[in-house]
């Protein structure tokens, strides 16, 4: 178990593709262990294998509900024609906040750590969670995609 660093956006290998996993090794089971001690150091919702300087198609999501769902190889699947426009921030850009469309449910296909894969329907938080991170892998930061970004006086607002 270990935190890892995560990277902030100035930093090259955010905007790579990450590679799909081919099969379930020790390393990728290390990586979700510390990929959740990350996550939970750093308060976070979501972190994608990328954001600490692996470049594998490995997502951690954990919502309120605290359930924590872990996604390798994800791809969306169906996504709702309905949209959210909704507050979306990131762990590799600190302090700022921005205002994203992302359709309301989405379906995702994922593996397990076990090999295998499952579907799972996420909604309001979690689809918005399941779009950031999967965009993570390809290089795609939410802020390309922001409808806007909050400005300083709203994010004090935020009290964040
Ligand atoms: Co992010």
């Amino acid at each position: 178990m270990a935190i890892l660093k995560i990277l902030t956006d100035d930093e090259p290998q955010l905007r790579k593709i990450s590679r799909p996993v081919e099969s379930i090794t020790p390393r990728i089971i290390t990586l979700l262990d510390d990929m959740k001690d990350t996550l939970h150091k750093a308060n976070g919702v979501g972190l994608a294998a990328p954001q600490v300087g692996v470049l594998r198609r490995v997502v951690i999501i954990e919502t309120e509900s605290g359930k924590l769902y872990e996604m390798i190889n994800p791809v969306i699947i169906e996504k709702s024609k309905e949209v959210q426009h909704e507050l979306e921030g990131c762990l590799s850009i600190p302090g700022r906040w921005g205002i994203t469309e992302r359709p309301t449910t989405v379906k995702v296909k994922a593996m397990d750590r076990n090999g295998k894969y499952y579907v799972l329907e996420g909604t309001d938080l979690l689809a918005r969670a399941i779009c950031h991170e999967t965009d993570h892998l390809d290089g795609v930061l939410y802020t390309d995609k922001a409808l806007r970004m909050l400005t300083k006086e709203e994010i004090e607002e935020l009290g964040e």
